[in-house]
């Protein structure tokens, strides 16, 4: 499976998305959208990005009972996203669950991918507010691992733990890396960054970048900079 990356579209409307897609005549991109645009604009702005020919990732990290997921996985699988998401901690049944809502009739189904836990959760509100006493670290690598076991393609991560998720699900098993700036650039509220190039060297598959492109002063030009860094040979 090719890098590719993500441009993650943290607008809040569809005009504000159209404004920033319009500047993209020739590209053919790999979308994120998440749950602001998704609630504020519905299933209609996946349809119209699916108009346009680009990819969608749909980051709305489903976490609820097994059944109830797999439901609305056969929702997200019939509006035809490419990728799309679920928290690890809602249980290996679960995300079995998510896999099977997903799978098409003929089989074919968008990837799957798996939060571990959010990089919003330290150590101290893990073990505070969750009860969970393990290691953070070790946290995130058994998630990985039961989402593997379940039968998911991937998971979020940081682009410092590409390498690591890789040694322990294997190099097929996919990472998804948000946190990533370019070198000259501002690194806004990301702590751990990673440049496109470092994100390639270390084995990320796809990467995840918002306001590096969608803030900057030549968007079109930020993303090729991006997909030559992190693409190109
Ligand atoms: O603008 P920026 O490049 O920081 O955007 C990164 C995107 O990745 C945002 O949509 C953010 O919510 C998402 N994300 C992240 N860190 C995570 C998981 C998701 O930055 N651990």
């Amino acid at each position: 499976m090719g890098r590719d990356v993500i441009i993650a579209c943290d607008f809040d409307s569809k005009t504000e998305l159209v404004k920033f897609l319009d500047k993209f005549s020739e590209d053919s991109l790999y979308l994120k959208v998440g749950m602001e645009l998704y609630y504020a604009e519905g299933p209609e702005i996946i349809k119209e990005i699916k108009r346009r020919g680009h990819k969608i990732f749909l980051d709305l990290k489903l976490h609820d009972i097994p059944n109830t997921v797999m439901k609305a996985m056969k929702v997200l699988s019939a509006l035809d996203v490419d990728m799309c998401n679920v928290h690890a901690g809602g249980t290996i049944a679960m995300m079995e669950a998510a896999v099977k809502g997903l799978t098409k009739e003929d089989g074919t189904r968008p990837l799957l991918i798996a939060v571990t836990q959010l990089t919003s959760t330290s150590q101290e509100r893990m073990t505070n507010d969750l009860l969970i006493d393990k290691n953070i670290d070790e946290v995130v690598a058994h998630y990985a691992k039961n989402a593997k076991q379940a039968g998911l393609d991937g998971v979020v991560c940081s682009p410092l733990e590409a390498g690591k998720v890789h040694d322990l699900c294997g190099k097929e098993f996919l990472t998804i890396t948000p946190g990533v700036r370019f070198a000259d650039g501002e690194i806004g509220d990301q702590v751990r960054v990673m440049t496109p190039a470092q994100a390639k060297e270390i084995g990320s598959d796809y990467i995840v970048v918002g306001r590096p492109i969608t803030q900057a002063e030549d968007p079109v030009a930020a993303y090729r900079r991006c997909v030559n860094e992190f693409v190109g040979e």
